[in-house]
């Protein structure tokens, strides 16, 4: 049977004006979940609780079994990419990726390795001395993918990882993030406004509203009315929903 991994009970937090009102989610080991909603609805903000970058909220949050509201985010094996790559300009590619081993305090034989073995798994060996600011955006995002991967990560959290790249390369990125799902077998997971997107990469899907986790979906009924008139809103418009509604009724 398949593990639960990542558990969330009744989690709560107020950032200014905002509330995510009390997101109940459970995660499976080695699946693969999209947050999905509109600019504003929370994505962001539930994905770095579960990274664990707040501290003042209400609920609990559980690896496994075991509470990590109290441990702090480096020692949570938790893997980020950030929307924006979050990549240290003033390094190379190489010492981005070797980052995370360095400060743990990892052997420079053991940080060369696994930053090789880690660039090349990412097609990035080529750019290793090179600055994050002289790469693509693909190749910039692989940076940051080998960045976080090269920590073993329990679990995997991407924002918007696809947004900001052209179509060609959002293309080779999914096949990129599904190679690395099946090499690391790893739990991800990953936030986007894009539908179909979600359909694509995921098995299952969040769908985000006004600081409410929704409703959740397995990606082949996404598109699949289940009676939830806000979420049909948001799926199919709402000039489509009330035309379904009329010739359903
Ligand atoms: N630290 C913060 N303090 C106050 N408001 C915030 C903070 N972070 C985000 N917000 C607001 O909370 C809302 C949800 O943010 P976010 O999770 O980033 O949305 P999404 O990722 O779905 O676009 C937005 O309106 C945003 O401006
Ligand atoms: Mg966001």
């Amino acid at each position: 049977m398949k593990e639960t991994i990542l558990k969330i009970n009744d989690y709560s937090i107020k950032l200014g004006n905002f509330s995510l009102k009390r997101i109940n989610l459970q995660v499976i080991e080695g699946e693969i979940f999209a947050l999905l909603g509109k600019t504003g609805s929370g994505k962001t903000i539930l994905l770095e609780s579960i990274a664990g970058f707040y501290h003042r909220f209400s609920g609990d949050i559980y690896l496994k079994d075991q509470s990590i509201i109290s441990i702090p985010l480096e020692k949570r094996q938790i893997g980020y990419v950030y929307q924006d790559f979050g990549l240290f300009n003033h390094m190379t590619v190489y010492e981005n990726i070797i980052y995370g081993l360095k400060i743990n305090g990892k052997s420079r034989d053991e940080q060369q390795l696994k930053g090789h073995e880690m660039a090349q798994m990412l097609s990035i060996e080529h750019r290793l001395n090179q600055y994050p600011l002289t790469l693509s955006g693909g190749e910039r995002q692989r940076t940051a993918l080998a960045r976080a991967l090269i920590m073993k990560p329990r679990l995997l959290l991407m924002d918007e990882p696809f947004s900001s790249l052209d179509p060609a390369t959002k293309e080779i990125m999914y096949q990129q993030i599904e190679k690395i799902h099946t090499l690391f077998n790893c739990t991800i997971i990953f936030v986007t406004h894009d539908f179909n997107e979600a359909k694509r990469m995921a098995d299952r899907i969040g769908i985000m509203m006004d600081g409410e986790l929704r409703g959740i979906r397995n990606s082949e009924n996404l598109f699949v009315p289940n009676g939830d008139q806000k979420i049909d809103r948001f799926l199919f418009g709402e000039r489509n929903t009330n035309e379904r509604i009329n010739i359903t009724s």
